[in-house]
């Protein structure tokens, strides 16, 4: 009987802590500045984060394309480039840190960040079992809207996935407890500032692109409270856009609906806590060719990051086909990293460049092993159309 009480109360204490770390949080979020605004910083900084695995491949392509695209405004001193490392597994393990000392004050001096795939340990692996780097750079850096879009246009296809980045079951995904041997709790947490701000985020990015829907996508018929609070604040959200209407599906429906072609196009703007974007996100960057090719952005009031929605990819590594590794996915997140410092027509080209010779035109073609090309080659391939004067005429003759 006492070895139970003991355990409660072991609980109860760590229970405790977390409790007053997120009603801290709240405060924050409270106090938050504003956004900030790139036009007024005199010289940008670009954090280049390689990555494990096939990320120093892949972020090296993607680096070259952005050096290529930012030249003039490097040398005008209004841009800086820079390498952030530090952060491989390896330099991980040796810290026994997600993100080691020293390390986040660098990715802080940074205004924006492209980041390669991390090695993300998990029991069981040759790693300290340490939280994902990923998952902490968010914390850390306040990175609340995670922005995946998912477009194939052939097939009406036009999704923007708003995921909400800091909360729900990642926020202490490293901080459940095994409360006895044959009791494990894990905790999901939702607060009203942290729904508030991606909804409104999904909100606004309708209003300006002209979308006249959102849809909210939760499990608050089981999950209730926190589910429940997300699903109540994209409400009151919605009542300040009264021009855009609020579309309410569950999880397991809205996974199953993606797969339908009849229903699938009628989604445009998509909010929805982080576990479930995770998944959603993955199935719905399948359509348009695989995580390979599906770019993310990491977006907080100060800081942004840019990333591939996949992993490492240890396998490509191992068996000897990293170079063949597809860039495209941090290529595309180099567009939006462009498109969110305010270059926009650069994004755009990058954009329309990417879709020319990943979809339409394709003659480098990549897969991934040897009988295809090389992810340089196709970089070559995008920088030369990058060069060309008649991209635009050539990316509308395919639309
Ligand atoms: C993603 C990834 C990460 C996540 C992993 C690597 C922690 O799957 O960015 O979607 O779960 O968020
Ligand atoms: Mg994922």
């Amino acid at each position: 009987m006492s070895g139970r009480r003991e355990a409660i109360e072991r609980a109860k204490a760590h229970f405790e802590e977390l409790l007053v770390e997120q009603m801290d949080r709240v405060e924050r979020m409270k106090a938050a500045e504003d956004w900030i605004d790139y036009s007024m910083i005199k010289t940008i900084v670009i954090g280049v984060v390689g990555g494990d695995g096939i990320g120093p491949y892949i972020s090296a392509e993607a680096k070259r394309v952005l050096e290529q695209m930012l030249k003039a405004e490097v040398s005008e001193g209004k841009v800086e480039i820079t390498d952030v490392s530090g952060l491989s597994i390896e330099e991980r393990a040796r810290a026994m840190k997600a993100i080691p000392d020293g390390v986040l004050d660098e990715l802080k001096r940074c205004h924006a960040i492209l980041k390669g795939p991390l090695t993300t340990p998990k029991k069981g692996d040759p790693w300290p079992n340490l939280e994902s780097a990923n998952v902490a750079m968010r914390r850390e850096l306040d990175l609340f809207a995670n922005v995946r879009p998912v477009k194939v246009p052939s097939q009406g296809i036009d999704w923007t996935f708003f995921r909400e980045n800091t909360e729900g079951a990642y926020i202490l995904g490293s901080r459940g407890f095994n409360v006895t041997d044959e009791i494990a709790f894990d905790f999901t947490v939702t607060t009203s500032q942290g729904a508030e701000r991606i909804a409104r985020l999904a909100f606004e990015h309708a209003k300006k692109n002209g979308v006249d829907r959102v849809t909210a996508v939760t499990k608050a018929n089981v999950i209730k409270t926190s589910d429940g609070k997300f699903l109540e604040l994209a409400r009151k959200v919605a009542k300040d856009y009264p021009e855009i209407e609020l579309d309410e599906w569950f999880i397991d429906i809205m996974a199953a609906k993606l797969v339908d072609p009849k229903r699938r196009t009628q989604f445009r703007i998509v909010v929805l806590p982080n576990l479930y974007g995770d998944i959603i996100t993955d199935e719905a960057a399948e359509f348009q060719g695989g995580v390979g090719t599906a770019g993310s952005a990491n977006i907080g009031k100060r800081y942004a990051m840019f990333e591939a929605i996949h992993g490492s990819a240890p396998r490509m590594v191992e068996e000897g086909r990293a170079q063949y590794a597809d860039p495209s996915s941090m290529m595309r997140a180099a567009a939006m990293l462009l498109g969110h410092i305010g270059f926009v027509d650069k994004a755009r080209r990058l954009e329309m460049a990417l879709d020319i010779c990943g979809q339409y035109e394709r003659k480098v073609v990549l897969t991934g092993r040897s009988d295809g090309a090389t992810g340089a080659e196709f970089a070559d391939y995008v920088v030369e159309a990058l060069q060309d004067p008649e991209l635009e005429a050539r990316w509308r003759s395919y639309q």
